[in-house]
């Protein structure tokens, strides 16, 4: 059994897993309500309640799971990427744990976790796979050719699609976090309502780009001020539309191009239904495998981190007591420039 535990940005989490795939626990303190009245995180709030709540939130991981920490056999903790304050927190409570306990440790890479989320639910993916990791800091399509090796085959040249989804619901009112009340709120609107653009990204490369709906539905709104509840409901559901094409494009033109056959969605806005529907017909249409974590499984939780540090654990990984957060750790080197595709 491992506990791992997550503070990469507004979620103080813990979890117990055994045998790398079966989730005993898995808590997660939410700091929504902290946030929302600013539309996005603010940082030094974020460490400040992590530090708060984040011996309670372990202490409750090990009762549901009814263990001890005599039972661990290891603490896998992100390292990052992720705010920096929130980082330590995680950082510095997983090292005192296996300091104390004397248990191995392994600093988990959050883009790693949300991939191994993946692998928390029946059938998991063989390899290779392309994955789509789309969340509130990061959008990105990894490539993993076999288990704990990654290569960045396209990201985002400006904000995440969570980020958008985000600044979005803050555009129009709307609630934070902008992504479920944006799926929500598009329910009772009509995706073809308003035609929002799809960014081009003229060097063929599978980059993302999601600057300009933003500045697109930002316009729109400014242009036909005072909005109607029906025209939110319209804006929402044409933006979702859009960028769900916008990914789904994306992801599938760079499979075909890599020649995979085997998808894995994930991430904070892999919870959104019309995406892991649109994807889910994409693959369906070519016979491609897709898979797809429970949402509660997408957005940020310990037990994927926990998963990916018994991959990593497995492998005879090892941190050392001086391991510390690193705010911009990358899961893979970036594309030499002008390689194009690959
Ligand atoms: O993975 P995550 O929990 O945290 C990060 O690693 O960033 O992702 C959070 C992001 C937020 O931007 C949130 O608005 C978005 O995921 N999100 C969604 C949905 N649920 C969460 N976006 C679209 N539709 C959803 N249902
Ligand atoms: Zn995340």
């Amino acid at each position: 059994m491992i506990l791992g535990i997550e503070t990469s940005c507004d979620e103080t989490a813990a979890a117990i897993l055994a045998d790398g795939t079966k989730i005993l626990a898995s808590v997660v303190a939410s700091q929504d309500q902290i946030h929302a009245p600013y539309g996005g995180v603010v940082p030094e709030l974020a460490s400040r309640r992590h530090v708060e709540v984040i011996v309670p939130v372990i202490r409750k991981a090990l009762s549901d799971a009814s263990v001890s920490l005599a039972d661990l056999a290891g603490i896998a903790v992100t390292q990052g990427p992720g705010l920096v304050g929130s980082l330590l927190v995680g950082c510095s409570v997983a090292k005192s744990l296996a300091y104390v306990r004397k248990l191995p440790l392994v600093g988990v890479n959050h883009l790693e976790g949300h991939i191994f989320a993946a692998f928390l639910q029946e059938p998991t993916p063989d390899y290779p796979f392309l994955a789509l990791v789309v969340s509130g800091g990061h959008t990105a399509l990894y490539l993993a050719r076999q288990p704990l090796a990654y290569q960045l085959i396209g990201q985002t040249r400006d904000d995440a699609a969570g980020e958008a989804f985000d600044k979005v619901a803050k555009l129009l009112g709307l609630a934070y976090p902008g992504g479920p009340v944006i799926e929500q709120t598009a329910r009772s609107g009509d995706p073809r309502a308003i035609s929002f653009p799809m960014a081009q990204i003229t060097d063929g490369a599978p980059d993302f780009s999601f600057s300009g709906i933003k500045t697109a539905v930002s316009l729109h709104v400014k242009r036909a001020r005072p909005l109607s509840a029906a025209h939110v409901a319209d804006i929402a559901a044409s933006f979702q539309a859009t960028v769900v094409k916008m990914l789904a494009k994306k992801t599938v033109g760079a499979a075909l191009s890599l020649g995979v056959r085997r998808l894995v969605l994930t991430g904070g806005v892999a919870a959104n239904k019309a995406l892991r529907a649109a994807l889910s017909a994409e693959a369906g249409e070519r016979g491609w495998e897709l898979f797809i974590p429970p949402p509660a499984l997408c957005t940020d939780n310990a037990a994927m981190i926990a998963a990916a540090g018994q991959a990593r654990l497995s492998a005879g990984e090892r941190a050392p007591l001086t391991m510390n957060a690193i705010p911009d750790l990358k899961l893979a080197e970036p594309r030499p420039q002008g390689s194009g595709a690959r």
